[in-house]
């Protein structure tokens, strides 16, 4: 789905673009000559094992970290020389836990709509957009300490669409959450998409979330695209292979074939672990 750009962009300048990019750390070459198009208005889905370069490329793309080598450019802005300009169109949601536990909810979002530019006189107004797009009006005066760990997660979610960004970034934004929160937090996602046209790139290890919500894949493994295509089409290609009469493959079976082979150390090492589980606490 293409919708038309905002603030004078070029209409037709794709979402996300990474063209070569290259990011290491030290030794660790977390991502290796990354080719990668986000197209306008879809929901993309970045999988890969742990270690596979996703939250680096991620980081790349919101301007957090510098382009290295090769290219990024989010609708048409480049990453390394118009930082701001990037800045500007996205939201973000890390995959380490972001919002205050001393701050009230609304507070919370209000500090991202002050650091995102959002005009003060729309400030407010936007805050309680953004908290009840999310559903939490009703606890918008509490301290983020006491919120559940899916409501912390939602609270992320308000705080990354109240500049209302062209382009969301979501670094595994279910992790931790029961069955019913996830699906609440992709709920919440596809009504602001359906208004705006947003277009999501999200993380996720959960398959069948990306199986579901994202329009198209990619599966990363060492800081490479192995894998590109929708959810079915990747499916159907690993049956097509197997030659197999039995049933059709799921994205896990995709996700396996594409990483499980080079499970190493090199990836998912203990730094990624700790992490991930530490994330899963703080959340869940
Ligand atoms: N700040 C850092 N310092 C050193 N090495 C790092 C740092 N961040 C990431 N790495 C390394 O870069 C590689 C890619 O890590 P990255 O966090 O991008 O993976 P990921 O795909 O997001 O994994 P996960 O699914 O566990 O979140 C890993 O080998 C990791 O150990
Ligand atoms: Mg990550």
């Amino acid at each position: 789905m293409t919708r038309n750009a905002t603030d004078g962009e070029a209409p037709a300048a794709d979402a996300v673009t990474c063209a070569g990019l290259a990011y290491s750390f030290g030794e660790t070459k977390a991502v290796d000559g990354l080719d990668l198009t986000v197209r306008d208005g879809e929901v993309f889905g970045l999988l890969g094992p742990n270690g596979a370069g996703k939250t680096t490329a991620i980081r790349c793309i919101t301007t957090l970290l510098p382009v290295p080598a090769g290219m990024v450019s989010v609708f048409g802005h480049d990453a390394a020389r118009e930082r701001m300009a990037v800045r500007r169109l996205l939201g973000y949601v890390p995959q380490q836990l972001s919002a205050d536990a001393g701050l009230t909810g609304r507070e919370n979002v209000a500090l991202f709509a002050r650091v995102f530019d959002v005009p003060r006189r729309e400030r407010a107004r936007r805050v309680q957009q953004a908290l009840a797009a999310v559903d939490l009006t009703h606890a918008a005066d509490r301290l983020a300490n006491t919120y559940s760990g899916g409501m912390v997660r939602r609270l992320e979610l308000a705080q990354a669409l109240v500049s209302a960004p062209r382009l969301l970034i979501l670094d595994e934004p279910t992790i931790g959450l029961d069955p019913i929160a996830r699906t609440n937090v992709w709920e919440h996602i596809n009504v602001v998409r359906a208004a705006t046209g947003m277009t999501v790139l999200v993380t996720t290890h959960y398959m069948d979330e990306a199986d579901q919500y994202c329009d198209r894949v990619a599966l990363l493994h060492r800081g490479r695209v192995r894998a590109l295509g929708t959810p079915e089409e990747l499916r159907t290609g690993l049956g097509e292979r197997l030659g197999t009469e039995g049933p059709l493959p799921t994205l896990e079976d995709v996700f396996r074939d594409v990483a499980g082979s080079g499970l190493d150390d090199q990836s998912g090492d203990f730094r990624d672990v700790r992490s991930t589980r530490r994330t899963a606490s703080r959340v869940g």
